[in-house]
């Protein structure tokens, strides 16, 4: 299965992609984790994304499509994947679509993750990454509000976007999650039929 998690900073993408990893067993592709990994290694990436990320601003598309491109290239994804935090904006979902199109792998379903702003920002001030600073976390919303909430009618047109309830425990989102997952399998199996 491919999977998209998308949902604004906060919303439990990392969290539930986590779990649902292991559930289905398919590689986590974070577009975030794989620019935080670059700028502990001070790659040329790394240091182009770093300043975007510290100000709450998405890193150029040319150099997120490129990694993305290199990590499915770098294998272990035939079966699936999840993508949490990619797309985050339309031009991004179009090269992914022509991406996976090249490799003959069709996206199966976008989670949405739907959790209130202040919710939001008790959930990221309690973390403490290096851009969970509020100035920057009202930038990352507002740069969701912008550029990535586009992505979810790019989907919705298409179909294959369900919205879950983010609020509550972990437990109660994942087992959302995966009623909506076998909705989706059960739906393919039916067409497949
Ligand atoms: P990224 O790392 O993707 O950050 P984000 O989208 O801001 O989201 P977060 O990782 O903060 O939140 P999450 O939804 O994963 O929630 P989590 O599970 O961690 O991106 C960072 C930056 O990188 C961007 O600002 C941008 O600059 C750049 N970037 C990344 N991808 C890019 C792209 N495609 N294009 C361009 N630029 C890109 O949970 C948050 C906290 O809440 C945790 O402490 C967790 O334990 C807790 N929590 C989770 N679920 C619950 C729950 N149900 N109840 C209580 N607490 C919970
Ligand atoms: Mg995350």
């Amino acid at each position: 299965m491919r999977v998209i998690f998308i949902g604004p900073p906060g919303a439990g993408k990392g969290t539930q992609a986590q779990r649902l990893w292991k559930h289905l067993a398919v590689p986590h592709i974070s577009t975030g984790d794989l620019l935080r990994e670059a700028v502990r290694k001070r790659t040329p990436e790394g240091l182009q994304a770093e300043r975007h990320m510290n100000q709450g601003s998405l890193v150029p598309d040319s150099v997120i499509i490129e990694m993305v491109n290199q990590r499915l290239d770098d294998g272990g994804c035939d079966s699936g994947c999840l993508f949490d935090g990619f797309p985050r904006t339309v031009d991004q979902a179009q090269a992914l679509d022509a991406l996976l199109a090249e490799r003959r792998q069709p996206l199966d379903v976008v989670i949405e993750l739907a959790v209130d702003e202040d919710t939001l920002v008790g959930r990221l001030i309690g973390r403490g990454r290096d851009d969970d600073e509020p100035a920057v976390i009202r930038q990352r919303f507002r740069t969701y509000h912008q550029l990535t909430e586009p992505v979810l009618d790019y989907y919705r047109r298409r179909g294959i976007l369900e919205t879950v309830d983010g609020a509550g425990t972990p437990d109660e989102v994942f087992a959302r999650i995966q009623e909506a997952v076998e909705r989706i399998q059960n739906k393919a199996r039916c067409s497949n039929s």
